[in-house]
């Protein structure tokens, strides 16, 4: 069959992501640290896995209700009320999804008539920009510097605020930078929200990786329940990513929206990994402290060696990714990450990846064993050395 419109346009116009593109090179190559991939180093815990098998074992082998099993949702309810004070529904407010993923793909489609603006501040998760694109809407992306600690300003999203905005996608701690915001923060642009009436989608799929403060829900700021978007999920805290089990909690008509979406194209997430989810968040607290412990250690070496070979970076305070400025090496992001892949067998993420005025940074993961890290901060160093000389030379 030969049709040249076979491929919608708006696929057609949609890039690669950044990330996938550049590992694909790094497979089949032997001998390489990669700092590159975003998701946890450890196994999910014993008891987790345990209940999977188990659930397989007496037979769970049907689908759920479309919004996910109830006993999860009164897990999410009740651990919402317990730790943040937040009331959810369990049965209107609360939608269980195939991995966050999910859950900012049905946002989107359930909130964007054509032409709808949704502000991403960068930068950002890659996925953010693809699926609002993909909803019909567009993408006002809204870059923040490394002096603001790579958080926009109340005034930022005041000047990029029209009659068109529908809603803001927050995303703290952040994947790439690890900064979070803070209680007053999070105030001060709320009252733009509120002002410009934007729905907040509020990823916070990192919230319980933080290291040095208190992670704060975006909903559970004054009267913002009733525009937030919240949305969670297991694969980071419990180290998940293989279950794909995200959450969505908000507004009755959002929900909804999303559900109807969700119960056409994916029925329900697969009951074994809900079961699982039910363990995690039930008795996972445990576990997540001592990876929480080792990601803390692991940050503060990365900070530290990082910046003592030139490569500046803030501190982060939460997630598992560092965010070094390159500029001393005289390369830019693409070609950085290329020669450091050939040259020492080290993988990170061009920071172009992330947003288009961050091409003088570069993404590296700490979700890496310390032996690995030691090894990837020597070789780092010697890659450091060479090109230090090199500009000197010219
Ligand atoms: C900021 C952010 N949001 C969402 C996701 C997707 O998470 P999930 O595995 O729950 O789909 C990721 C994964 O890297 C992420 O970094």
């Amino acid at each position: 069959m030969k049709r040249n419109n076979l491929i919608s346009r708006k696929v057609e116009k949609l890039a690669p992501s950044g990330i996938r593109a550049f590992f694909d090179l790094v497979l089949g190559m032997e001998d390489v640290v990669s700092l590159g991939v975003g998701e946890p180093d450890f196994v999910t815990p014993w008891n987790i896995r345990e209940t999977g098998i188990f659930s397989i074992e007496q037979g769970y082998t049907s689908y759920t209700s479309n919004k996910g099993l109830y006993k999860l949702r009164l897990i999410i309810h009740r651990l919402l009320k317990q730790r943040f004070g937040l009331n959810y529904c369990a049965d209107e407010e609360i939608l269980i999804t195939v991995g966050v993923s999910e859950a900012l793909d049905l946002a989107m489609r359930a909130i964007i008539n054509p032409r709808d603006e949704i502000i991403i501040p960068e930068p950002c998760y890659v996925s953010y920009g693809p699926v609002v694109e993909l909803a019909g809407g567009k993408a006002v992306n809204l870059p923040a510097n490394q002096k603001d600690g790579f958080k926009i300003t109340p005034q930022m999203l005041e000047r990029a605020c029209n009659k068109r905005t529908k809603g803001i996608i927050l995303n703290y701690p952040s994947n790439p930078t690890g900064a979070t915001y803070s209680h007053l923060e999070l105030e001060r642009l709320n009252k733009v929200c509120k002002k410009h009436k934007l729905l907040v989608i509020s990823d916070e799929v990192y919230g319980d990786l933080t290291y040095d403060c208190e992670h704060v829900p975006y909903p559970t700021l004054k009267g913002a329940q009733d525009y937030t978007l919240y949305l969670n999920g297991v694969s980071k805290a419990y180290a998940m990513t293989g279950w794909r089990i995200g959450y969505a909690c908000g507004p009755k008509p959002v929900i909804a929206a999303m559900t109807k979406i969700h119960q056409y194209t994916i029925l329900c997430a697969a009951i074994i990994s809900q079961m699982a989810a039910c363990e995690a968040l039930y008795s996972g607290k445990r576990s997540l402290e001592e990876m929480k412990r080792e990601y803390r250690r692991r940050r503060e070496f990365m900070y530290k060696s990082l910046n003592e070979v030139g490569l500046t970076c803030s501190k982060p305070q939460g997630a598992f990714y560092i965010f070094p400025q390159i500029d001393a090496s005289g390369l830019g992001c693409l070609e950085f990450a290329g020669k450091l892949l050939e040259e020492q067998k080290v993988a990170v993420v061009p920071g172009a990846a992330f947003g288009s005025n961050y091409d003088n940074y570069v993404r590296m993961s700490y979700s890496t064993g310390y032996s690995q890290l030691n090894e990837a901060v020597v070789r780092i160093k010697s890659f450091m050395d060479r090109h230090k000389k090199n500009i000197k030379r010219k």
